[in-house]
């Protein structure tokens, strides 16, 4: 057994990232490069001005500056470079495999089309896996503050790109819009085939892992924070093995933890639960992947043997199969024995 730095074996083990938001990787330099392009003005005059602005006390305040943040995406080639420039950077830190969560309302209320969107995406995506080595699931994403007649709508234009979308996800505000009203939508998209996830118990209560599982079927829940307050969910979700995707530098950034130290990762994994750790969104929250890993690993000195679980955990969260599953975690043993 070697004896590299906690830093350096992190940097070197493999990661699949499950809870990645593809507009929240949109790095302020880009931004400007966009709107500069697009002939449309951004509200901050430079981007140490628009940095100083990524200060946040809970998740509303983060999705104001997303969202907005986002307005000045119009082009297919602005989403191609923006997902491009997400793969390029996580290729640098040893991610193998991406499942990344896309928002299309975000853009289809701006009269952006859909096909604009997902084309981009779906590009860059394609050159990353063959140019990088990448291997990617794409996720749709329902923005649960708007009412589920528009995520139907939505979920109708998704239809002709079923072979490019593997599954459905929920975000956006999550108090006051509990999973429930999304049971129809969610259905539907079984129905038609889409595997099902859900942001919950984030800010929102347990009762909302409760409600994604029992009536919108999901196979994953994203975050999940909030599972420790109810003894028989957190139960439920370690005899099922339902992964729950973390994100520490967001939680500590939207203020669902105050300090990294108080995370709960450590408890999650002494009740057996399926954990992974992810950057939600890396450019408004400090980090991409290893920094979410050091961040956390430091923070709660956690060992070699424990970081490699989690990065075990991701690629069996993942969506991959048993055998690409298989392949990757034998790796990661390797590693292990090796560093
Ligand atoms: N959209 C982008 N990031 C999100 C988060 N952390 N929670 C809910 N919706 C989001
Ligand atoms: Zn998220």
């Amino acid at each position: 057994m070697k004896d590299i730095s906690i830093e350096k074996f992190i940097a070197g083990i493999p990661k699949a990232e499950l809870h990645l938001h593809i507009e929240g990787t949109f790095e302020p330099e880009l931004m400007f490069t966009i709107a500069h392009r697009n002939n449309l003005k951004i509200s901050y005059s430079s981007v140490d001005a628009l940095k100083k602005a990524y200060r946040f006390n809970n998740l509303q305040e983060f999705l104001d500056i997303y969202y907005a943040g986002a307005s000045v995406l119009i082009h297919e080639l602005d989403f191609y470079d923006l997902t491009w420039a997400y793969l390029s950077k996580v290729h640098l830190q040893n991610v193998k495999h991406v499942e990344i969560f896309f928002d299309p309302q975000t853009h289809t209320q701006r009269d952006i089309s859909f096909d604009v969107v997902i084309n981009g995406i779906y590009r860059a995506l394609l050159d990353g896996q063959e140019k990088l080595g990448i291997s990617f699931r794409l996720i749709m994403c329902f923005l649960r503050h708007l009412d589920e007649a528009s995520a139907l709508k939505t979920l109708d234009k998704a239809l002709p790109y079923k072979k490019w979308i593997s599954g459905v996800g929920l975000d956006s505000s999550e108090v006051g819009n509990p999973p429930s009203k999304f049971q129809k939508v969610f259905n539907k998209a079984i129905e038609e085939g889409f595997l099902t996830v859900a942001h919950a118990g984030e800010e929102g209560p347990s009762e909302y892992i409760w409600e994604a599982i029992d009536l919108l079927k999901v196979i994953r829940i994203d975050h999940g924070n909030r599972c420790l307050d109810d003894d028989i969910l957190v139960k439920k979700l370690a005899e099922v093995q339902i992964p729950l995707t973390l994100c520490p530098l967001s939680n500590l950034e939207l203020k669902v933890v105050q300090d990294l130290k108080e995370h709960p990762l450590v408890k999650m994994m002494e009740k057996n639960l399926l954990v992974t750790i992810n950057s939600d969104d890396p450019a408004y929250f400090g980090g991409y992947m290893n920094e979410n890993y050091l961040g956390i690993a430091q923070a709660l000195n956690l060992s070699k043997k424990q970081i490699a679980q989690l990065a075990k955990n991701s690629f069996k969260a993942s969506w991959l199969s048993a055998s690409e599953k298989h392949t990757t975690i034998r790796q990661i043993e390797t590693y292990l024995q090796n560093n």
